[in-house]
């Protein structure tokens, strides 16, 4: 007879992107079998977890300001609390983030997650003293469970980390440490047990997921996805110009399961900018790729990421990010302030752009962006997309699903539709939804 481990409480907050979210997942996974379920509160968490990011001054900031709040918590449960930072935050600065928030008792950094089961041991038999926890790297994905725990009918999926493209604004390199790919069959094998647990569709994720250098490559991958019964979507994100090759050009015109919206960040459209921050392509080279890819899947979708008031960047710079959002004609775009990241050669570069400049830029761009999505949502009307349904919507009777172009689709539709890709007619727009109406009565 064993004793049952009493419940413990896990509490982890997310932050930065869609890498961290599965890793979060994953983390959860790992500390299922130590008797740890999550919460949806920090209080009375038995370990809180914050999964951080490091990519812009403002996302590092909140982390030191949520370490606060939690720490308050900490004291009114007398201590019995765990509190562990992973994450890009852990990795970049880990050393400070335990100066600066005694209450921390481990940081762990996005390589080395695997190992929170024994670094919270470890933290428990020595109250007091603090563990930290650098790049273990490859062992990561070996030492986790295959078996997932998905929420829903899609789920993520990491197949690629790291970055080497050094862009010189971007911390991402040196909290990810190298490029590096998952074996196509450790893939497979996760991917076949998600679609056993009923996803429908996965996004399969990297910081340069196009880079993705297992046997034959990101293409031939999502061929092999492609043929996993029940598996019926495919996603990924995010790919690099750069590495947009041939034959993931070709999958997009000849794999159904490939969804037709390509993440395709291009950051500005001045050559002068793109080569300071290091891309290693034009605006005309990307005009180009564009039109390619076009060229296989008519219609595509794109959205991109965009960085307004780089160093150097002067108005006639910002006018070609401008020109080169036109020409291209986005569905959807995240666009950002330059954020001086410490450590990064673009921080000491000469040029640094004033904040009402950023401002104003952010703001003629966000324009334009928002125009360009309200009309490819408003296009869609009157037409009828396939809609994979995921919940129930906000009103009584209606579902939540989303079209192959990611616009989330409201409908309204009985619940045991929901992981079914149904035909639904559109029929308004907004700029953030579609809502619609069933085609015909599914069986
Ligand atoms: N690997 C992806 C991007 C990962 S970071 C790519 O190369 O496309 C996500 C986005 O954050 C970037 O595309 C960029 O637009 C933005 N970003 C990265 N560093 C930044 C910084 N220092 N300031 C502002 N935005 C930044
Ligand atoms: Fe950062 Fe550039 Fe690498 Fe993207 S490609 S993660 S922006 S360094
Ligand atoms: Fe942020 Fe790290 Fe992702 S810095 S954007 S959480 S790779």
């Amino acid at each position: 007879m064993t004793a049952q481990a009493p419940a413990k409480r896990l509490y982890i907050k997310t932050y930065g992107c869609q890498m961290n979210v599965y890793d979060s997942e994953r983390m959860a996974d790992v500390l299922a079998p130590l008797g740890y379920g999550l919460t949806d509160t920090p209080e009375g968490a038995d370990l809180v977890v914050l999964n951080t990011c490091h990519i812009r001054e403002k996302a590092t900031e909140k982390v030191y300001s949520e370490l606060g709040q939690i720490k308050r918590l900490k004291d009114k449960a007398d201590g019995a609390m765990t509190i562990a930072v992973a994450g890009c935050v852990a990795q970049a600065e880990g050393e400070e983030i335990l100066r600066r928030q005694p209450a921390v008792d481990l940081v762990v950094g996005p390589q080395a997650y695997h190992q929170l089961p024994e670094l919270i041991a470890r933290a428990h038999r020595a109250r007091g003293e603090r563990l930290a926890a650098e790049f273990a790297a490859d062992e990561k994905f070996d030492a986790l469970p295959i078996a997932r725990n998905p929420s829903g009918v899609t789920a993520f999926l990491t197949v690629q980390e790291g970055c080497d493209k050094f862009c010189t604004f971007c911390v991402v390199p040196y909290t990810r440490g190298a490029e590096w790919s998952r074996p196509v069959e450790a893939i497979l094998a996760e991917a076949r047990d998600l679609a056993a647990k009923g996803v429908r569709e996965v996004t399969l994720l990297g910081q340069n997921v196009n880079a993705y250098a297992g046997e034959g490559g990101l293409a031939g991958l999502v061929r092999r996805l492609a043929q996993i019964e029940g598996l019926d979507r495919i996603r990924y994100t995010t790919s690099h110009p750069r590495d947009m090759d041939e034959a993931l050009i070709a999958a997009h015109g000849e794999v159904e399961a490939l969804m037709p919206y390509l993440h395709l960040p291009v950051q500005a459209g001045s050559d002068k900018i793109l080569k300071a921050m290091n891309r290693g392509h034009t605006a005309e080279g990307y005009l180009r790729l564009v039109e390619k890819i076009r060229a296989a899947r008519p219609d595509i979708a794109l959205s991109g990421d965009f960085i307004v008031g780089f160093p150097g960047e002067r108005d006639a710079d910002f006018e070609a990010t401008l020109q080169l959002v036109r020409e291209v004609g986005y569905g959807s775009a995240f666009t950002f302030k330059y954020s001086r990241r410490p450590g990064t050669p673009a921080a000491a570069l000469p040029g640094q752009v004033a904040e009402e400049v950023k401002e104003e830029r952010l703001a003629r761009l966000n324009a334009l962006i928002e125009a360009q999505q309200r009309a490819f949502n408003a296009a869609q009307a009157g037409r009828v997309l396939p809609v994979l349904f995921e919940k129930p919507g906000r009103h009584p009777g209606q579902l939540v699903g989303r079209s192959p172009y990611l616009q989330a689709v409201h409908a309204d539709a009985p619940d045991r539709l929901i992981g079914r890709i149904v035909p639904v007619r559109i029929e308004s727009a907004s700029r953030m939804s579609l809502a619609g109406a069933l085609e015909l009565e599914p069986a």
